[in-house]
């Protein structure tokens, strides 16, 4: 197996409270994970910890052979910023910018030029669908629209791995189906690996690997 992300021992707390214990997790190039469990559970903890973005109490995180756990800031935040997409529940966009501007800002502030980022970004919003829209301002959008804008931004530098956290937890059951399945066709497509949280079964079954979280713990592997 080609891994891309491998996390060892993992253990979180907030303050006294264990979030996460002795979590192992590998995941393949390519690979759509996808993570349940119920609220509370330390989902959200472990995409965090992951990602980069929290830092573990002990274990380790491995991403393509670099160790994040000791990755000095200033590396961590590009290795971040060039190699890891993250979908958030709410989608999370600039309300000001348009479609096509929110879309391309992970290319813009890797600094590629406006014109070649714009034009990566109105591919990508075309294959979700959103051609007519590139140039509409995100405050003007239906939420199904908005959470296809954030697909698209965290897809759209062709990342190594992207991470969603219920990432159509906004949208009606079947806007939600819809955008997911773009969501991973996508991902799929460009071989980008996705850790996804979800409540929706239909989604955790398209996934080569399925995982169940209790109490900080994983408490079930499916590799499907
Ligand atoms: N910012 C925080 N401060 C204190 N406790 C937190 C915080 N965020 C989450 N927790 C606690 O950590 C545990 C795991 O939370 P979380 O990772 O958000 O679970 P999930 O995403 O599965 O709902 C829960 O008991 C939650 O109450
Ligand atoms: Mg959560």
């Amino acid at each position: 197996m080609d891994v891309i992300l491998r996390a060892e021992g993992l253990e979180f707390f907030y303050g006294e409270q264990r979030a996460l214990r002795n979590i192992d997790f590998t995941l393949a190039r390519g690979e759509v994970a996808a993570i349940t469990g119920s609220s509370g559970s330390g989902k959200s903890s472990l995409l965090y910890c992951l990602a980069g973005v929290l830092p573990p109490a002990s274990g380790s995180v491995t991403f393509d052979g670099i160790p994040l756990t000791t990755l000095p800031d200033t590396e961590l935040s590009a290795l971040r910023r060039e190699r890891i997409g993250f979908v958030f529940q709410y989608g999370e966009l600039l309300a000001e910018l348009t479609a096509e501007e929110n879309a391309a800002l992970p290319l813009r502030l890797a600094g590629v030029t406006k014109e070649r980022a714009h034009a990566a970004a109105a591919r990508v919003l075309q294959r979700l669908g959103m051609g007519d829209f590139l140039r509409r301002r995100a405050s003007g959008l239906s939420g199904g629209q908005a959470q296809r804008v954030a697909v698209a931004r965290a897809l759209v530098h062709q990342p190594d791995v992207v991470f969603a956290d219920e990432p159509t937890g906004a949208l009606d059951s079947a806007n939600a189906s819809t955008v997911l399945e773009e969501f991973l066709a996508l991902a799929r497509s460009q071989e980008t690996a996705v850790v996804i949280v979800t409540h929706d079964p239909q989604v955790a079954a398209r996934a080569d690997s399925q995982y169940t979280m209790t109490d900080g713990v994983i408490t079930q592997r499916v590799a499907v």
